[in-house]
């Protein structure tokens, strides 16, 4: 199935996840009891499709591991070498390491693929779309995350892309945007999930630059917005549930991107 590796020059962003592929699953809020039930409730709408699901930007496979358990038949993809490594390390088997952009596989061998806290990473979201439509026979699905309150990372994402003098300091689409660009077929509100972080933990993580979208903010900046979030009380309030929410799109309906 695989035809070529491609070897280039990461993104300047994406040398976070080589730089701290061992912590990424320590540092996320969701823990293995909520994985776990996370996976039980998406895995039978998978499973519509059934067949082959390739998993685009899958990372250490956090979310691959637990739906594996439940049958679904996965193809964990991602570019990182850092993220597949410690990946392998924890358990995740199957990785083809590729460029999403250019997917190193033939017309239409999966049934499906699946895109979770992806497609704002990449400059040219669309472009992955079409490339998931060539490679899959029934179409896309995305999960979306969409915390109930205000949550120290969007403020921190907030703050920075004023800075930046854009509305976002992300190059992608949100996968809960591409909705908006493309309606989906179907959309579900699967559930609820808790953060297990503590505040204060989290906001520590941030300021050591444990998470990639720290990573290429400049020292002073950094310190200037951790410092705004201190004092908002960010380290101090809980950090809030998010709704977790399912999008599909046929083949059919992806024509139009
Ligand atoms: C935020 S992480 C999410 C990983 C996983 N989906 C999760 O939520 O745990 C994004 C992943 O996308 C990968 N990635 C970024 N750009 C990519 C590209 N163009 N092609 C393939 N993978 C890419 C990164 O290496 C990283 O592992």
């Amino acid at each position: 199935m695989v035809m070529e590796e491609h070897e280039e020059a990461p993104q300047p962003y994406l040398r976070g996840f080589e730089l701290n592929a061992t912590c990424f699953e320590e540092t996320r809020g969701l823990s293995g009891s909520t994985l776990q039930q996370w996976a039980e409730t998406l895995a039978p709408h998978l499973q519509v499709w059934g067949g082959l699901v390739l998993e685009v930007g899958a990372g250490t496979g956090r979310f691959t591991r637990p739906l594996t358990r439940c049958g679904v038949q996965l193809v964990p993809l991602d570019r990182s070498r850092g993220m597949i490594l410690e990946g392998r390390r924890r358990g995740t088997s199957g990785y083809v390491r590729g460029d999403a952009g250019r997917l190193p596989f033939r017309d239409g061998a999966f049934s499906q693929a699946m895109l979770v806290h992806f497609l704002h990473l990449v400059p040219d979201p669309l472009a992955v779309v079409r490339e998931v439509r060539r490679v899959t026979q029934r179409g896309l699905v995305a999960i979306s995350f969409e915390p109930q309150g205000e949550a120290p990372w969007s403020r921190y994402l907030e703050l920075l892309a004023n800075d930046q003098g854009r509305h976002t300091p992300f190059p992608g689409l949100p996968e809960r945007d591409l909705a908006s660009v493309v309606p989906p077929d179907e959309e579900i509100e699967l559930l609820t999930v808790h953060d297990h972080r503590h505040a204060d933990q989290m906001l520590r993580w941030m300021e050591d630059h444990s998470y990639s979208f720290t990573w290429a903010v400049p020292a002073r900046v950094h310190r200037r917005l951790m410092d705004q979030l201190r004092a908002e009380g960010f380290d101090r309030q809980p950090l809030p549930p998010s709704k977790v929410r399912f999008h599909r799109w046929s083949a059919q309906t992806l024509m139009r991107v």
